[in-house]
Protein backbone atom coordinates (compact mmCIF):
# COMPACT_ATOMS: atom_id res chain seq x y z
CA UNK A 1 0.00 0.00 0.00
CA UNK A 2 1.55 3.05 -0.99
CA UNK A 3 -0.07 5.28 1.26
CA UNK A 4 -2.01 3.32 4.16
CA UNK A 5 -4.63 4.54 6.32
CA UNK A 6 -1.85 5.38 9.33
CA UNK A 7 1.67 4.65 9.10
CA UNK A 8 2.70 4.76 12.61
CA UNK A 9 0.66 3.33 15.76
CA UNK A 10 1.85 5.90 17.79
CA UNK A 11 3.33 9.58 17.93
CA UNK A 12 6.79 9.63 17.72
CA UNK A 13 6.76 5.35 17.74
CA UNK A 14 10.20 4.02 18.00
CA UNK A 15 10.84 7.00 21.09
CA UNK A 16 7.05 5.58 22.39
CA UNK A 17 8.03 1.96 21.96
CA UNK A 18 11.49 2.45 23.34
CA UNK A 19 9.88 4.26 26.67
CA UNK A 20 7.31 1.50 26.86
CA UNK A 21 9.71 -1.41 27.03
CA UNK A 22 11.38 0.33 29.60
CA UNK A 23 8.14 1.26 31.62
CA UNK A 24 7.28 -2.95 31.24
CA UNK A 25 10.20 -3.80 32.80
CA UNK A 26 10.60 -1.16 35.67
CA UNK A 27 6.93 -1.54 36.76
CA UNK A 28 5.80 -3.20 39.61
CA UNK A 29 2.55 -3.66 38.63
CA UNK A 30 0.80 -3.71 35.25
CA UNK A 31 -2.99 -3.97 35.95
CA UNK A 32 -4.96 -0.61 36.42
CA UNK A 33 -3.16 1.91 39.13
CA UNK A 34 -1.33 4.99 39.09
CA UNK A 35 -0.38 5.43 35.49
CA UNK A 36 -4.15 5.16 34.79
CA UNK A 37 -4.69 8.13 37.65
CA UNK A 38 -1.87 10.30 36.44
CA UNK A 39 -3.36 9.45 32.54
CA UNK A 40 -6.63 10.64 33.74
CA UNK A 41 -5.71 13.61 35.43
CA UNK A 42 -3.76 15.19 32.64
CA UNK A 43 -6.59 14.59 30.06
CA UNK A 44 -8.77 15.98 32.45
CA UNK A 45 -6.48 19.09 32.39
CA UNK A 46 -5.90 18.69 28.67
CA UNK A 47 -9.73 18.63 27.82
CA UNK A 48 -10.77 20.93 30.63
CA UNK A 49 -13.17 19.07 32.51
CA UNK A 50 -13.59 18.14 35.88
CA UNK A 51 -13.21 14.23 35.86
CA UNK A 52 -11.69 11.22 33.35
CA UNK A 53 -12.29 8.21 33.36
CA UNK A 54 -10.37 5.65 31.88
CA UNK A 55 -11.61 2.48 29.79
CA UNK A 56 -9.85 -0.23 27.98
CA UNK A 57 -12.01 1.12 25.08
CA UNK A 58 -14.27 3.56 23.44
CA UNK A 59 -16.99 1.12 22.75
CA UNK A 60 -16.83 0.15 26.36
CA UNK A 61 -16.72 4.18 27.78
CA UNK A 62 -20.25 4.36 25.53
CA UNK A 63 -21.60 1.41 27.07
CA UNK A 64 -20.27 2.83 30.27
CA UNK A 65 -21.75 6.09 29.96
CA UNK A 66 -25.08 4.45 28.95
CA UNK A 67 -24.91 2.04 31.71
CA UNK A 68 -24.16 5.09 34.20
CA UNK A 69 -27.00 7.10 33.10
CA UNK A 70 -29.46 3.94 33.73
CA UNK A 71 -27.83 3.66 37.19
CA UNK A 72 -28.18 7.23 38.16
CA UNK A 73 -32.20 6.63 37.52
CA UNK A 74 -31.86 9.60 34.32
CA UNK A 75 -32.60 7.18 31.92
CA UNK A 76 -34.58 3.76 32.04
CA UNK A 77 -36.01 0.76 30.19
CA UNK A 78 -38.13 2.36 27.21
CA UNK A 79 -36.52 5.25 26.86
CA UNK A 80 -35.66 6.90 23.17
CA UNK A 81 -32.10 8.34 22.53
CA UNK A 82 -31.46 9.74 19.60
CA UNK A 83 -28.22 9.30 17.77
CA UNK A 84 -26.80 10.77 14.83
CA UNK A 85 -27.44 8.85 11.30
CA UNK A 86 -23.60 9.07 10.68
CA UNK A 87 -21.65 7.58 13.50
CA UNK A 88 -19.73 4.06 14.30
CA UNK A 89 -21.79 0.63 15.36
CA UNK A 90 -20.61 0.92 19.25
CA UNK A 91 -21.90 4.33 19.41
CA UNK A 92 -25.93 2.74 18.42
CA UNK A 93 -25.65 -0.96 19.55
CA UNK A 94 -25.44 0.20 23.31
CA UNK A 95 -28.50 1.68 23.08
CA UNK A 96 -30.08 -1.64 22.05
CA UNK A 97 -27.96 -3.48 24.56
CA UNK A 98 -29.33 -1.62 27.02
CA UNK A 99 -32.75 -1.93 26.33
CA UNK A 100 -33.77 1.55 25.17
CA UNK A 101 -34.85 2.43 22.31
CA UNK A 102 -32.35 3.81 19.39
CA UNK A 103 -34.00 7.22 17.37
CA UNK A 104 -32.12 7.82 14.07
CA UNK A 105 -31.34 11.88 13.36
CA UNK A 106 -30.29 12.89 9.84
CA UNK A 107 -26.84 14.32 9.42
CA UNK A 108 -26.21 18.31 7.21
CA UNK A 109 -23.42 16.16 4.31
CA UNK A 110 -22.07 20.44 4.36
CA UNK A 111 -20.99 19.42 8.06
CA UNK A 112 -20.90 15.59 8.19
CA UNK A 113 -22.76 15.56 11.54
CA UNK A 114 -26.22 16.53 13.28
CA UNK A 115 -27.41 20.35 13.22
CA UNK A 116 -29.78 22.14 14.98
CA UNK A 117 -32.31 21.93 12.72
CA UNK A 118 -31.75 18.11 11.76
CA UNK A 119 -32.98 17.26 16.11
CA UNK A 120 -35.23 20.14 15.82
CA UNK A 121 -36.71 17.64 12.96
CA UNK A 122 -36.82 15.00 14.46
CA UNK A 123 -38.42 15.67 18.06
CA UNK A 124 -41.05 17.79 16.20
CA UNK A 125 -42.79 14.21 16.15
CA UNK A 126 -40.50 12.11 18.65
CA UNK A 127 -39.62 12.81 22.32
CA UNK A 128 -36.41 11.97 23.19
CA UNK A 129 -35.10 11.44 26.83
CA UNK A 130 -31.56 11.52 25.75
CA UNK A 131 -29.33 12.47 22.39
CA UNK A 132 -26.17 10.38 21.87
CA UNK A 133 -24.74 13.30 19.24
CA UNK A 134 -21.63 11.99 17.40
CA UNK A 135 -18.64 14.86 16.00
CA UNK A 136 -17.26 12.96 13.28
CA UNK A 137 -13.87 13.44 11.89
CA UNK A 138 -12.73 16.25 13.39
CA UNK A 139 -16.33 17.99 12.40
CA UNK A 140 -18.92 18.96 14.46
CA UNK A 141 -22.47 20.19 14.21
CA UNK A 142 -24.14 23.76 15.72
CA UNK A 143 -23.49 21.97 19.10
CA UNK A 144 -23.61 24.81 21.02
CA UNK A 145 -27.12 25.47 19.49
CA UNK A 146 -27.90 22.15 19.96
CA UNK A 147 -27.19 22.05 23.68
CA UNK A 148 -29.58 24.97 24.16
CA UNK A 149 -32.16 22.97 23.02
CA UNK A 150 -30.98 20.18 24.92
CA UNK A 151 -31.55 21.89 27.74
CA UNK A 152 -35.01 23.83 27.06
CA UNK A 153 -36.66 20.40 26.18
CA UNK A 154 -34.41 18.44 29.46
CA UNK A 155 -32.86 15.88 27.02
CA UNK A 156 -29.75 14.91 28.63
CA UNK A 157 -26.60 15.24 25.93
CA UNK A 158 -23.65 13.13 25.89
CA UNK A 159 -20.91 12.80 22.92
CA UNK A 160 -19.56 10.95 21.05
CA UNK A 161 -16.16 12.41 20.58
CA UNK A 162 -13.64 9.43 20.03
CA UNK A 163 -12.94 10.77 16.21
CA UNK A 164 -12.58 14.72 17.22
CA UNK A 165 -10.05 15.02 20.30
CA UNK A 166 -8.73 18.20 19.69
CA UNK A 167 -11.55 20.07 17.71
CA UNK A 168 -12.38 23.72 19.54
CA UNK A 169 -15.26 25.57 18.82
CA UNK A 170 -15.38 29.20 20.18
CA UNK A 171 -18.06 28.08 22.89
CA UNK A 172 -15.64 25.32 23.68
CA UNK A 173 -13.77 22.01 23.20
CA UNK A 174 -15.77 19.07 20.77
CA UNK A 175 -16.57 16.12 23.84
CA UNK A 176 -17.72 19.71 26.57
CA UNK A 177 -21.15 20.26 25.86
CA UNK A 178 -23.33 17.53 27.72
CA UNK A 179 -23.22 15.75 30.84
CA UNK A 180 -20.07 13.45 29.48
CA UNK A 181 -18.28 12.50 26.37
CA UNK A 182 -16.55 9.64 25.16
CA UNK A 183 -12.88 9.42 23.32
CA UNK A 184 -11.03 5.84 21.31
CA UNK A 185 -7.68 5.81 21.72
CA UNK A 186 -7.44 3.18 19.29
CA UNK A 187 -4.59 2.76 16.89
CA UNK A 188 -5.21 5.32 13.79
CA UNK A 189 -7.05 7.57 16.36
CA UNK A 190 -5.48 11.27 17.37
CA UNK A 191 -3.11 9.50 19.88
CA UNK A 192 -3.16 5.72 20.86
CA UNK A 193 -2.75 3.86 23.51
CA UNK A 194 -3.08 0.59 21.64
CA UNK A 195 -6.88 0.30 22.86
CA UNK A 196 -8.15 2.41 25.09
CA UNK A 197 -11.01 4.66 25.53
CA UNK A 198 -12.08 7.72 28.22
CA UNK A 199 -14.93 9.55 29.18
CA UNK A 200 -14.90 13.01 30.52
CA UNK A 201 -17.20 15.02 32.66
CA UNK A 202 -17.86 17.71 35.07
CA UNK A 203 -20.21 15.86 36.90
CA UNK A 204 -19.23 14.40 39.89
CA UNK A 205 -22.13 11.96 40.36
CA UNK A 206 -21.25 10.65 37.15
CA UNK A 207 -17.78 10.17 37.02
CA UNK A 208 -18.72 7.99 40.22
CA UNK A 209 -21.07 6.08 38.63
CA UNK A 210 -18.82 5.40 35.65
CA UNK A 211 -16.32 4.58 38.18
CA UNK A 212 -18.08 1.84 40.05
CA UNK A 213 -19.58 0.74 35.91
CA UNK A 214 -15.74 0.37 34.97
CA UNK A 215 -14.75 -2.50 37.58
CA UNK A 216 -17.55 -5.05 38.38
CA UNK A 217 -19.96 -2.56 40.22
CA UNK A 218 -17.59 -2.38 43.48
CA UNK A 219 -16.56 0.57 45.72
CA UNK A 220 -12.66 -0.13 45.16
CA UNK A 221 -11.39 2.71 43.09
CA UNK A 222 -13.74 5.51 44.61
CA UNK A 223 -12.06 7.97 47.09
CA UNK A 224 -12.78 7.18 50.85
CA UNK A 225 -15.63 9.52 51.40
CA UNK A 226 -17.17 8.14 48.54
CA UNK A 227 -16.68 4.94 49.71
CA UNK A 228 -17.98 6.07 53.05
CA UNK A 229 -21.02 7.09 51.38
CA UNK A 230 -21.88 3.49 49.83
CA UNK A 231 -20.70 1.44 52.77
CA UNK A 232 -22.73 3.30 55.12
CA UNK A 233 -25.95 3.43 52.69
CA UNK A 234 -25.86 -0.34 52.29
CA UNK A 235 -24.86 -1.27 55.99
CA UNK A 236 -21.58 -2.34 55.10
CA UNK A 237 -19.42 -2.54 58.10
CA UNK A 238 -16.16 -4.07 57.73
CA UNK A 239 -12.97 -3.84 54.80
CA UNK A 240 -13.64 -7.47 54.82
CA UNK A 241 -17.25 -7.35 53.32
CA UNK A 242 -16.63 -4.08 51.58
CA UNK A 243 -13.92 -6.05 49.58
CA UNK A 244 -16.62 -8.06 47.33
CA UNK A 245 -19.75 -5.92 47.45
CA UNK A 246 -21.19 -4.60 44.58
CA UNK A 247 -23.66 -1.93 44.27
CA UNK A 248 -24.58 -1.47 40.86
CA UNK A 249 -24.79 -3.29 37.14
CA UNK A 250 -21.15 -2.97 36.00
CA UNK A 251 -18.72 -4.79 33.82
CA UNK A 252 -15.15 -5.01 33.93
CA UNK A 253 -13.67 -2.19 31.38
CA UNK A 254 -10.70 -1.80 33.13
CA UNK A 255 -7.36 -0.46 31.58
CA UNK A 256 -4.19 -1.77 32.43
CA UNK A 257 -0.70 0.26 33.80
CA UNK A 258 0.33 -0.04 29.79
CA UNK A 259 -2.65 2.21 28.73
CA UNK A 260 -2.18 4.49 31.46
CA UNK A 261 1.61 4.45 30.59
CA UNK A 262 1.09 5.15 26.89
CA UNK A 263 -2.03 7.87 27.49
CA UNK A 264 -0.11 9.95 29.36
CA UNK A 265 3.57 9.94 26.71
CA UNK A 266 1.75 10.05 23.38
CA UNK A 267 -0.17 13.41 25.33
CA UNK A 268 3.28 15.13 25.23
CA UNK A 269 2.72 14.82 21.48
CA UNK A 270 -0.81 15.72 21.46
CA UNK A 271 -1.06 19.62 20.14
CA UNK A 272 2.10 19.38 17.92
CA UNK A 273 -0.12 16.57 16.20
CA UNK A 274 -3.34 18.44 15.96
CA UNK A 275 -1.93 21.45 14.43
CA UNK A 276 0.13 19.34 11.72
CA UNK A 277 -3.12 17.41 10.79
CA UNK A 278 -5.08 20.69 11.18
CA UNK A 279 -2.42 22.12 8.42
CA UNK A 280 -2.47 19.25 6.02
CA UNK A 281 -6.36 19.20 6.02
CA UNK A 282 -6.60 22.88 5.21
CA UNK A 283 -3.80 21.87 2.30
CA UNK A 284 -5.71 19.47 0.65
CA UNK A 285 -9.22 21.21 1.32
CA UNK A 286 -7.73 23.88 -1.58
CA UNK A 287 -7.96 20.95 -4.03
CA UNK A 288 -11.12 20.07 -3.11
CA UNK A 289 -12.23 23.90 -3.48
CA UNK A 290 -10.59 23.81 -6.86
CA UNK A 291 -12.69 20.78 -8.36
CA UNK A 292 -16.10 21.34 -9.00
CA UNK A 293 -17.31 17.18 -8.15
CA UNK A 294 -16.94 17.75 -4.78
CA UNK A 295 -18.66 19.59 -2.00
CA UNK A 296 -17.04 22.05 0.00
CA UNK A 297 -17.01 20.82 4.11
CA UNK A 298 -17.92 23.89 6.50
CA UNK A 299 -15.78 24.75 9.17
CA UNK A 300 -16.13 28.30 9.74
CA UNK A 301 -17.86 27.45 13.24
CA UNK A 302 -14.90 25.58 14.27
CA UNK A 303 -11.43 27.29 15.54
CA UNK A 304 -9.11 24.21 15.30
CA UNK A 305 -10.40 21.36 13.25
CA UNK A 306 -8.63 18.12 14.59
CA UNK A 307 -9.54 15.30 12.36
CA UNK A 308 -7.43 12.26 11.54
CA UNK A 309 -8.48 11.57 8.17
CA UNK A 310 -9.19 13.60 4.86
CA UNK A 311 -13.26 13.33 4.41
CA UNK A 312 -14.57 14.03 0.84
CA UNK A 313 -18.04 14.37 0.26
CA UNK A 314 -18.30 13.34 -4.32
CA UNK A 315 -21.37 15.66 -5.97
CA UNK A 316 -22.71 11.75 -7.30
CA UNK A 317 -22.33 8.52 -6.37
CA UNK A 318 -20.90 8.38 -10.15
CA UNK A 319 -18.29 10.52 -8.98
CA UNK A 320 -17.49 8.83 -5.97
CA UNK A 321 -16.73 5.77 -7.83
CA UNK A 322 -14.57 7.49 -10.43
CA UNK A 323 -12.52 8.57 -7.27
CA UNK A 324 -12.50 5.47 -5.58
CA UNK A 325 -11.31 3.83 -8.65
CA UNK A 326 -7.97 6.30 -8.75
CA UNK A 327 -7.44 6.03 -5.17
CA UNK A 328 -7.50 2.55 -5.59
CA UNK A 329 -5.28 2.43 -8.25
CA UNK A 330 -2.93 4.83 -6.88
CA UNK A 331 -2.53 2.33 -3.81
CA UNK A 332 -3.92 5.12 -0.99
CA UNK A 333 -5.91 3.70 1.31
CA UNK A 334 -9.47 4.73 1.69
CA UNK A 335 -12.54 4.09 3.83
CA UNK A 336 -16.56 4.83 3.44
CA UNK A 337 -17.99 7.51 5.46
CA UNK A 338 -17.98 5.56 8.70
CA UNK A 339 -20.99 3.19 9.09
CA UNK A 340 -22.91 5.70 6.46
CA UNK A 341 -26.44 6.08 7.12
CA UNK A 342 -26.89 3.41 10.25
CA UNK A 343 -30.24 2.58 9.12
CA UNK A 344 -28.86 0.45 6.49
CA UNK A 345 -26.26 -1.46 8.65
CA UNK A 346 -27.73 -5.41 8.88
CA UNK A 347 -27.78 -5.28 12.86
CA UNK A 348 -29.98 -2.19 12.56
CA UNK A 349 -32.54 -3.63 10.38
CA UNK A 350 -32.84 -6.27 12.65
CA UNK A 351 -33.53 -5.14 15.69
CA UNK A 352 -35.12 -1.59 15.40
CA UNK A 353 -38.61 -1.16 13.03
CA UNK A 354 -39.02 2.31 13.08
CA UNK A 355 -37.17 3.80 9.79
CA UNK A 356 -36.89 7.45 8.72
CA UNK A 357 -36.62 9.59 6.16
CA UNK A 358 -32.56 10.58 5.82
CA UNK A 359 -31.95 12.17 2.92
CA UNK A 360 -28.50 14.06 4.43
CA UNK A 361 -27.23 10.78 5.29
CA UNK A 362 -28.07 8.69 2.08
CA UNK A 363 -25.96 11.38 0.36
CA UNK A 364 -22.93 10.62 2.78
CA UNK A 365 -23.00 6.95 2.69
CA UNK A 366 -23.03 6.82 -1.01
CA UNK A 367 -21.30 9.69 -2.06
CA UNK A 368 -18.81 10.26 0.72
CA UNK A 369 -15.45 8.18 1.49
CA UNK A 370 -11.91 9.45 3.42
CA UNK A 371 -8.66 8.30 3.14
CA UNK A 372 -5.67 9.07 6.19
CA UNK A 373 -4.24 12.07 7.39
CA UNK A 374 -1.80 11.61 9.89
CA UNK A 375 1.43 13.52 10.93
CA UNK A 376 4.24 11.31 8.96
CA UNK A 377 2.55 12.44 5.97
CA UNK A 378 5.51 13.22 3.48
CA UNK A 379 5.64 16.49 0.60
CA UNK A 380 4.74 13.26 -1.67
CA UNK A 381 2.48 12.04 0.01
CA UNK A 382 0.43 15.11 0.09
CA UNK A 383 0.84 15.98 -3.87
CA UNK A 384 -0.38 12.46 -4.47
CA UNK A 385 -3.69 13.25 -2.76
CA UNK A 386 -3.81 16.52 -4.26
CA UNK A 387 -3.16 15.28 -7.71
CA UNK A 388 -6.07 12.52 -7.41
CA UNK A 389 -8.50 15.10 -6.37
CA UNK A 390 -7.78 17.25 -10.15
CA UNK A 391 -10.73 16.65 -11.72
C1 LIG B 1 -17.46 7.60 16.59
C2 LIG B 1 -16.84 6.41 17.25
N1 LIG B 1 -17.35 5.97 18.41
C3 LIG B 1 -16.84 4.91 19.05
C4 LIG B 1 -15.74 4.22 18.55
C5 LIG B 1 -15.22 3.04 19.29
O1 LIG B 1 -13.92 3.21 19.74
P1 LIG B 1 -12.99 1.93 20.02
O2 LIG B 1 -12.52 1.43 18.69
O3 LIG B 1 -11.87 2.47 20.85
O4 LIG B 1 -13.81 0.95 20.74
C6 LIG B 1 -15.17 4.63 17.34
C7 LIG B 1 -14.04 3.90 16.78
O5 LIG B 1 -13.37 4.30 15.89
C8 LIG B 1 -15.73 5.76 16.67
O6 LIG B 1 -15.24 6.17 15.51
Amino acid sequence: MRLPLMRKAFLREEETKLALANFIISADRLSMDAECKKFEKKFASFQGCEHAVLFNSGASANLAMLQALKNLGKLKDGDKIGFSALTWSTNTMPILQLGMIPVIIDVTPEVINTTSENLMERIATTNLQALFITNILGFTGDIDVIRKICEDKKIILIEDNCESLGTQLPEGKSGNFGVGSSFSFFVAHHMSTIEGGMVCTSDTEFAEMLTIVRANGWDRNLTNGQQQKWRSQYNIESEFQAKYTFYDLAYNFRPTEITGFLGQYQMQFLEENIQKREQNYLRIEKSVKNNPDFILLEHSHINTLSTFAFPFVCKTTKLRAHYLHKFNEAGVEIRPMIAGNMQEQPFYKKYVTELYELPGANMVHHNGFYCGNYPELLEADLVLIENLLKK
